[in-house]
């Protein structure tokens, strides 16, 4: 059990681009379906950093191996860094990606090009029961499209524009998206995290 890590996340579209990253390397993935009995964690912290170090703690001591946790999400300079934290619900509990989508795209809906700039953030936590084995943080900067484009990807991929594209993040494959996205980057150094841990 020692070769293994737990990717902490209910979210299938976050599972498959962490297996993507983790191909290959030795390592075995398991998921938080592995353990049914995984009680979901209050996402109610204010900073990125916050929120994944709990749901990591809470999951690593649950399932008793290396788990890894990420929070995400999306900071638009025009809106005072919102939606944040508060990204996957910015339309309201139970709201889909389209209702984020619409709702974001209507708050810009007079603001030119030049004044769309926004980031997408991914913090990463690596706990070992109730120790911090590691972290680390990735961010991709672009702009928000005045319209929802593209089928890949999911939440807020179809109106994201990562800088130096002209395509959205739901218009590029998942290996391209991989290479430059936050989760990408936050990825990279935690898997050399990993992969110590795992004397790999
Ligand atoms: P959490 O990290 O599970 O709290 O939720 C992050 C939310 O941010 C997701 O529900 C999405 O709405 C959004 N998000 C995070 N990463 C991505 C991404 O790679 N593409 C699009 N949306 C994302």
């Amino acid at each position: 059990m020692k070769h293994t890590v737990v990717i902490g996340t209910k979210n299938k579209n976050k599972l498959k681009e962490f297996q993507a990253l983790l191909r290959g390397s030795g390592v075995r993935v398991l998921s938080l379906k592995d353990f049914p009995g995984c009680k979901d964690v209050k996402e109610d912290g204010k900073t990125f950093e916050a929120n994944t170090r709990k749901k990591a703690r809470a999951y690593a001591i649950h399932t008793g191996l290396l788990t890894l946790a990420d929070d995400s999400g999306l900071v638009v300079r025009r809106l005072k860094g919102k939606p944040g934290v508060y990204s996957a619900r910015f339309a309201g509990i139970g709201c889909t990606y389209r209702d984020n989508n619409r709702k974001l795209l209507r708050l810009l809906k007079h603001v030119p090009a030049s004044k769309r700039k926004a980031k997408f953030v991914s913090v990463i936590a690596l706990f070992y029961g109730k120790k911090c084995v590691g972290g680390a943080r990735g961010e991709c900067r672009g702009r928000i499209a005045f319209e929802e484009r593209g089928r890949n990807g999911f939440g807020y991929d179809p109106v994201f524009i990562p800088a130096g594209f002209s395509k959205t993040y739901a218009e590029l494959s998942r290996e391209t998206k991989n290479k430059i996205s936050h989760r990408g980057k936050a990825l990279r150094p935690a898997k050399k995290i990993i992969l110590k841990f795992c004397r790999i």
